[in-house]
């Protein structure tokens, strides 16, 4: 294990290590902007210099791609550091646009934040800045700013090394640099392409979705698990700060909407990658919500609604119930608690793939579209759905159960959270909370358990599945 001194405090690498990740094991701070934890290590944007004292004197070069050795000493932050990296800056922003006040990026940006820490000063150069492409289309998803890119190639080695589309590359040399997208239309069907929006230093690969809709320092972000598959990724929810709300009539699906998603690192579960469905959340949960119970079809007071379903419990002879693999843990819990005694209990799907979805790929993505069918199994098993025929009583919890399978003649209890044509078919009909209008977890295929948490309010009429299975048992309100 070699030992080495950096700014004055001596450290313990590993073998193999490079300083600059050395450096960060031990929470010393060295600027990047083409270095990535993930991606192969390029060398090209020379702002991470170090000094390294040698013979009396001090040589200069870049911690990414310097190997530790037995007794150097490394100084991060000297006066011919800091000299060089200015240098970098100056030459890094030589053909880059004064764009923050319209970037996407302002307020998360690495080149924006070094300017201030490392230069802070008025180009030196005499010359006009260099054009390139304002607005091109990498991809249905993603705009790519040429004049912003500073070619640190994050993004086309993110396709080559990553995700393996090889969707991205470069074309051209020196000033004249672009990055484009590959002619068989692999970075369109790609489907991690908009992580390459996080990694981008700056505000060159913008998301379509997200264009100059809200500064980010207006949102703010909520922990929370994609639903989109049973690997369960962790993202962060980016909504409206509740000082920033916008105050306008009819601002209410504004100020209660996710405005973008990225991923959460997790090592555990999907690293620092999503994929873009995962991204593409706001719509997946933003469906047309059911916000009124129903007895048969007609909209009927929650209390009413509760007040029927439990005579229907209390006088099922052969009740069974079909709980949901996206309800939470904490609602299969309750559920368990209060109803489980009294139901056969069945697992369901409630999702399947969509057309065009990938299924199932080595990365990430996950065939079973649910986030918590271990969740669901752990509490009541794997047995295949299966309604006897006799049964007088079903319970369906969530999307995905076809009717038909239902015995005619028995009673259906139907709580589910957004419109659908089967609600209406049900006597009693439930309006339920979704995960970002409460705290819970999903427990992942690989048996990892993950935290989401609240950022909108439900509706007035929306029960909280949680508070509703006690009431149907006979205790508590239910709302
Ligand atoms: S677009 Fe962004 S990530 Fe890609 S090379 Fe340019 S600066 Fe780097
Ligand atoms: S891999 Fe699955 S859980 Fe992860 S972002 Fe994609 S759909 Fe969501
Ligand atoms: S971070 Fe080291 S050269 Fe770019």
């Amino acid at each position: 294990m070699p030992r080495l001194t950096i700014d004055g405090r001596e450290i313990e690498a590993k073998a193999g290590q490079t300083v600059m990740e050395a450096a960060r094991e031990h929470g010393i701070f060295i600027p990047y902007f083409c270095w990535h934890p993930q991606l192969s290590v390029p060398g090209n944007c020379r702002i991470c210099v170090v000094g390294v004292d040698d013979k009396g004197g001090e040589w200069v070069d870049i911690a990414c791609n310097m190997p530790v050795s037995e007794g150097m000493v490394v100084h991060t932050n000297s006066e011919k550091v800091r000299a060089r990296r200015k240098a970098t800056m100056q030459f890094i922003t030589l053909n880059h646009p004064v764009d923050c006040g319209i970037c996407d990026k302002a307020g998360e940006c690495t080149l924006q934040d070094y300017h201030y820490e490392y230069n802070g000063e008025r180009s030196v150069s005499v010359d006009a800045k260099v054009h390139a492409t304002k607005h091109h289309d990498l991809s249905e998803r993603i705009v790519l700013d040429n004049e912003r890119c500073i070619q640190c190639t994050r993004c086309v080695r993110f396709t080559r090394e990553v995700s393996k589309s090889n969707g991205l590359g470069m074309i051209s040399r020196a000033d004249h640099s672009l990055v484009r997208a590959a002619e068989d239309g692999s970075f369109g069907r790609d489907p991690y392409s908009d992580n390459v929006i996080d990694i981008c230093p700056v505000g060159a690969l913008l998301s379509r979705s997200f264009l100059h809709k809200a500064r980010v320092w207006y949102l703010k972000p909520t922990a929370s698990v994609c639903p989109g598959c049973s690997r369960g990724c962790t993202v962060n929810l980016w909504h409206r700060r509740p000082e920033w709300r916008l105050k306008a009539p009819g601002m209410r699906t504004a100020n209660e909407s996710i405005d973008r998603v990225t991923p959460l690192e997790n090592p555990a579960v999907n690293g620092p990658w999503i994929c873009n469905k995962g991204r593409d959340l706001a719509a997946l949960l933003g469906r047309a919500r059911a916000e009124v119970a129903m007895l048969k079809g007609r909209p009927a007071e929650l209390q009413g609604a509760i007040a029927r379903a439990r005579a229907l419990v209390a006088s099922a002879r052969r009740p069974v119930a079909v709980v949901s693999s996206w309800a939470s843990n904490e609602e299969l819990a309750a559920f368990k608690a209060s109803l489980g005694a009294r139901f056969a209990t069945f697992v369901k799907a409630d999702c399947q793939p969509e057309p065009g979805e990938v299924v199932e790929d080595a990365l990430l993505i996950r065939a079973d579209k649910n986030p918590n069918t271990a969740g669901a199994r752990a509490l009541f098993g794997d047995a295949p759905l299966a309604i006897p025929p006799d049964a007088d009583l079903v319970l369906v919890w969530g999307e995905g159960l076809d009717f038909g399978l239902i015995p005619p003649g028995a009673a259906i209890i139907h709580l589910n959270a957004w419109l659908a044509p089967e609600n209406g078919h049900a006597d009693v009909f439930f309006p339920v909370s979704i995960q970002t209008e409460r705290d819970g977890h999903y427990t992942n295929f690989a048996g990892v358990t993950s935290a989401f948490a609240k950022c909108f309010p439900k509706a007035a009429g929306v029960a909280d599945a949680a508070a509703l299975f006690p009431a149907l048992a006979g205790a508590g309100g239910g709302e």
